[in-house]
């Protein structure tokens, strides 16, 4: 209820904060057009770098006639809530993870199958290939159309009170998921209590024991500081879900086709700089993480790709689902 309360005060105040900005100077002709880019991760993740990465490209090849604000933290409000505000075109562009998109545009739902992406390469083949196309236009239909994908490498459990080394580890604990059908699936069908919450709520979720852990990548673990209350991580790596770029069509379809060209092409050419400060960021973090006494677990994961396959199979019933599936076991 009280978190409730919060985020529709946010909502609110996410709205004024951004009527105000867009009053003061969203679509200036003269020194050009400036969109407003919001994310919910930290200045020092290497997705923020990315992004920031695409701000240069993007100014560069359009001499600034076309330039990109970025509002990172989730100041202008939660995944769902920024989508939400693409929609109605209040906001151009987002950076979310696919399981937020998967509530508003069905087809990445797949992404957030568990153990569906065998490894990088698999994952990157299927992004960077036809299925990752299917999935950035679909969500054209929502209003969502993708410009291209970001590493969020594997998301794997934390736990506060007791390393997890098999699925009945998880049995009965309070953990955080993101707050889409599949990540619910995911979590209880391995035994545990999913309890969906906004990103931006879960470290005083973790210090007030109203959940037991959570999952992620390493970056987002690290630069949310959820390590200083969980000290046990579990590299299960149960799912491989991309982050996704994502501009609103109310905005999209203003653009002269030059201008479309330009942030197609910055956002692609991002990429390649995003994975490697992807890379690097994890070797620095993994050091820390051990100087700070975090203690990793590798379990096998066989036991968990079973028990959690029934998440994939009941996906698979919706025929549209399945083929995509198909499309990517067979890639
Ligand atoms: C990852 C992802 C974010 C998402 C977060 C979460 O860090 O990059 O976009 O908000 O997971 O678990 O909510």
């Amino acid at each position: 209820m009280i978190l409730l309360k919060n985020s529709k005060k946010r909502i609110a105040v996410c709205t004024l904060v951004f009527l105000c900005l867009l009053l003061t100077s969203c679509s200036g002709v003269s020194d050009g057009k400036v969109l407003y880019f919001a994310h919910s991760l930290p200045t020092s993740h290497p997705v923020h770098k990315g992004i920031l990465e695409m701000q240069k490209i993007l100014n560069e090849k359009s001499g600034g006639e076309l330039r990109i604000k970025v509002f990172p933290d989730g100041q202008l409000g939660s995944e769902r809530e920024v989508l939400e505000l693409l929609q109605i075109g209040s906001i151009a562009i987002t950076k979310v993870s696919a399981s937020a998109l998967s509530n508003f545009a069905p087809e990445y739902q797949v992404t957030v199958v568990p153990y569906l992406f065998r490894d990088d390469a698999h994952l990157w083949r299927n992004l960077e290939g036809e299925v990752g196309e299917q999935l950035l236009s679909s969500g054209s239909e929502y209003l969502l159309r993708g410009l291209c994908f970001y590493d969020a490498g594997a998301r794997s459990f934390y736990t506060k009170e007791k390393p997890i080394n098999s699925p009945e580890d998880l049995t009965g604990l309070k953990l955080r998921v993101q707050n889409d059908k599949m990540s619910v699936a995911m979590a209880n069908t391995l035994g545990a209590a999913a309890t969906p919450m906004a990103f931006s709520e879960l470290y005083t979720a973790l210090q007030q024991n109203v959940v037991d852990g959570a999952e992620n990548n390493i970056p987002s673990f690290v630069t949310s500081n959820h390590f200083e209350v969980c000290k046990y991580y579990t590299f299960d790596e149960h799912t491989m879900i991309p982050d996704v770029v994502i501009i609103g069509t109310k905005f999209w379809d203003k653009l002269s086709d030059q201008e479309k060209e330009w942030l197609r092409a910055s956002a692609k050419e991002s990429v390649v700089k995003q994975k490697q400060f992807w890379k690097e960021t994890i070797v620095e973090q993994m050091k820390m993480l051990k100087e700070n006494g975090v203690q990793f677990t590798y379990p096998d994961k066989a036991p968990f790709q079973e028990k959690s396959l029934p998440v994939m199979e009941n996906l698979m019933k919706d025929p549209k689902m399945k083929t995509i599936i198909d499309k990517i076991n067979s890639n």
